[in-house]
C-alpha cells in the first residue's frame, strides 16, 4: 500500500503545515467538551468552509442556524439526547441546526428521474466541509442525525414544511487524543478498474 495512505497511522491534534490527508484523519466525532469559548471568528470560518462546498447543479440547498446563546442551546441540546443517544450534547457550547433548504428545480427534477436524493449529498459535503475547518481550528465537532426533529424546529423557529437532517456539536474537546480510525480495511474499500468478485 502507498506510503501516504498508512491505516490508522496516529495524528497530532494539531500542527501548522499539516496536510490535507492529516487533516482528514484528525477530524472525529468529539462527543464530549470543555466551556472554553468559541470565538465568532472561528466558526465563521467553519461556516465559510461549509459555504464554498459543492452542489448538485450549484443549488446550495442549506441553511445554518447557530446556536450559541446559553438558554436556547440548553433547550436545543434537550430535543438531541434521549436515554441512549447524545447526551454529551449538553457541554457543546455551540449547536448548528443544519436545515434544508428547496433545492432548485433541476437538482429536484433530476433527484427525481434518478432516484438520487442529491440535496442529501450536497448537505453532507457542506457539513463535513465544516466540521474538517474545525479539526483545522483545533476545536471538536459531532455530526448528530438522531434527535427531536420537530422540538429542534419548534425553538429555532424552522418552518414545519422544512427539514433539519442534522445538527453539528462544536467546542474545544474534553478529550486531547485522536483516535485510532476504526474503518474497513483497504480490500473493502477501493479496487481499480473492476468491482470485486465475479470476472
Ligand atoms: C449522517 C451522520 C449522522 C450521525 N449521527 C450521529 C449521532 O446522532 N450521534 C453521534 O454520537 N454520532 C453521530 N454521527 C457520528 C458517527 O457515529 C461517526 O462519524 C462515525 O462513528 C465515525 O467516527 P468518527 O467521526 O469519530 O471518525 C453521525 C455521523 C453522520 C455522518
Amino acid at each position: 500500500m502507498p506510503n501516504a495512505c498508512t491505516q490508522n497511522a496516529t495524528v497530532p491534534r494539531g500542527g501548522i503545515g499539516m496536510s490535507f490527508l492529516d487533516l482528514a484523519r484528525r477530524r472525529q466525532s468529539d462527543r464530549g467538551y470543555s466551556d472554553r469559548k468559541v470565538e465568532r471568528d472561528q466558526l465563521e470560518r467553519c461556516l465559510e468552509a461549509a459555504r464554498v462546498a459543492p452542489s448538485a447543479c450549484n443549488s446550495q440547498p442549506w441553511f445554518f442556524v447557530v446556536v450559541d446563546n446559553p438558554e436556547v442551546r440548553t433547550a436545543i441540546a434537550e430535543c438531541l439526547h434521549d436515554l441512549v443517544m447524545n447526551r454529551f450534547a449538553v457541554t457543546a457550547p455551540v449547536l448548528v441546526a443544519v436545515v434544508a433548504e428547496r433545492p432548485a428545480l433541476l437538482p429536484r427534477l433530476g433527484g427525481l428521474i434518478k432516484g438520487k436524493p442529491y440535496y442529501l449529498m450536497d448537505i453532507g459535503m457542506a457539513v463535513e466541509n465544516f466540521c474538517l475547518q474545525a479539526a483545522d481550528e483545533g476545536l471538536g465537532s459531532c455530526i448528530i442525525g438522531w434527535f427531536d426533529e420537530p422540538g429542534v424546529k419548534a425553538l429555532l423557529g424552522i418552518p414545519r414544511t422544512k427539514r433539519v437532517p442534522l445538527v453539528i456539536a462544536l467546542g474545544y474537546p474534553q478529550e486531547a487524543a485522536i483516535r485510532p480510525k476504526v474503518r474497513k480495511g483497504y480490500a473493502e474499500t477501493w479496487a481499480y478498474n473492476h468491482y470485486p468478485g465475479k470476472q
